[in-house]
């Protein structure tokens, strides 16, 4: 680490001091020292916010309380305690995860940087922030809120996606990170982003390092971090097909276990435009006759939509003629189980309950 400016002493404890009287204490994952609970709520919070995360994360707790349960369980049950927050290759890793800390780490937590980046999921910036909150070690971290106020604080006019950005501004983050405090510091750091340095309208009278910051003082902290210009996001369409049986069952199949919504159970699909009765015969062997398609449903992923036409139909031969390409089941809805659902299919299937 290069010597310490006097600036950057300043902002660590301008930061602290703010933090004292202003930061979040209460929140159910810090009150604790547990790299199992930290390390679940670092990967709920990785692409949800606080207030979304809190309910989520005490119903996954209370069901799997530690490693060795969350191991334990079957996949299932685990997106079923996700199903609503989206991005369940994170439910998939941290059951991953869970596996290998067992077999390779004797149900411990690892204690170093490498061990920890190396299980799926945990990316470095992931990784520091539990190994600071669980053991008070000294790690940077660079998520998308401590990008924000480092941005603004030395106005980085280069592209934050940019490779030689990104390793500035790990080498920025590594300087201000203190040897003490350090778990106070990183979620000081992480406030001061989530609550005062925010992308829209930040309140910058507030902030305890206006008077360091680069972009507050030329008058434009909103410009930063600077952003490649996006395409807009393609469009995608399906048709999900929603069968029921005579004793208003549902067809669900469970999808591949990788890729989008993997291991997730969802309606069977066919190309829009395909004849309805033709693709459930001719894709799952059923006779249905088609009611009429309910209004496109849109999902946005991170880099595509998707327009979903859903479709419901009648089974009017048998459902044992059903052919199976890979898991499927007949769903009462009166007996939910423990299933995991997209957000899409989970609301469709409440519509179908309501129809
Ligand atoms: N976002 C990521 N980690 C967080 C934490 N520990 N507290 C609040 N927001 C966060």
């Amino acid at each position: 680490m290069a010597r310490v400016t006097p600036a950057a002493r300043t902002v660590r404890r301008r930061l602290l001091a703010w933090y004292d009287r202003h930061g979040r204490k209460t929140l159910p994952w810090q009150r604790t020292h547990n790299a199992y609970r930290i390390w679940v709520s670092e990967i709920m919070l990785q692409q949800t916010q606080v207030a979304t995360v809190i309910p989520y994360y005490e119903r996954f707790l209370k069901r799997f309380p530690d490693v060795a349960a969350l191991a334990r369980a079957r996949l299932d049950t685990v997106l079923h305690h996700w199903t609503g927050l989206g991005y369940y290759a994170r439910a998939r890793n941290l059951k991953k995860a869970a596996e290998i800390i067992m077999r390779e780490h004797g149900g411990c937590f690892p204690r170093t940087l490498d061990a920890v980046v190396a299980l799926p999921g945990i990316g470095r910036s992931t990784a520091g922030a539990i190994l600071a909150f669980a053991f008070d070690q000294r790690h940077p971290i660079l998520d998308g809120n401590v990008k924000r106020v480092l941005t603004r604080l030395h106005a980085v006019a280069t592209p934050v996606a940019q490779r030689d950005t990104e390793t500035r501004l790990w080498q920025l983050a590594d300087h201000y990170t203190p040897r003490a405090h350090v778990a106070r510091y990183t979620q000081a750091i992480m406030d001061l982003g989530a609550t005062l340095c925010t992308t829209r309208q930040p309140r910058c009278p507030d902030c305890p390092l206006a008077t360091h910051c680069e972009a507050h003082r030329l008058g434009i902290p909103e410009h930063f971090p600077v952003r490649t210009t996006r395409a807009v996001l393609p469009v995608k369409k399906t048709t999900m097909l929603m069968v029921r049986d005579a004793d208003e069952k549902i067809l669900l199949i469970q999808r591949p276990p990788t890729g989008l919504w993997g291991g997730l159970w969802s309606f069977p699909e066919c190309g829009n435009g395909d004849a309805v009765t033709k693709a459930c015969r001719a894709d799952l062997g059923l006779r249905v006759v088609a009611d009429k398609p309910w209004p496109v449903l849109r999902h946005t992923f991170s880099h595509f939509r998707l327009d979903i036409t859903p479709q419901p139909a009648r089974l009017v031969g048998a459902a044992s003629q059903l052919r199976e390409t890979g898991p499927a089941i007949w769903f009462d809805p009166r007996k939910p189980g423990k299933l995991g659902f997209s957000a899409p299919v989970k609301q469709l299937l409440k519509n179908i309950c309501s129809n």
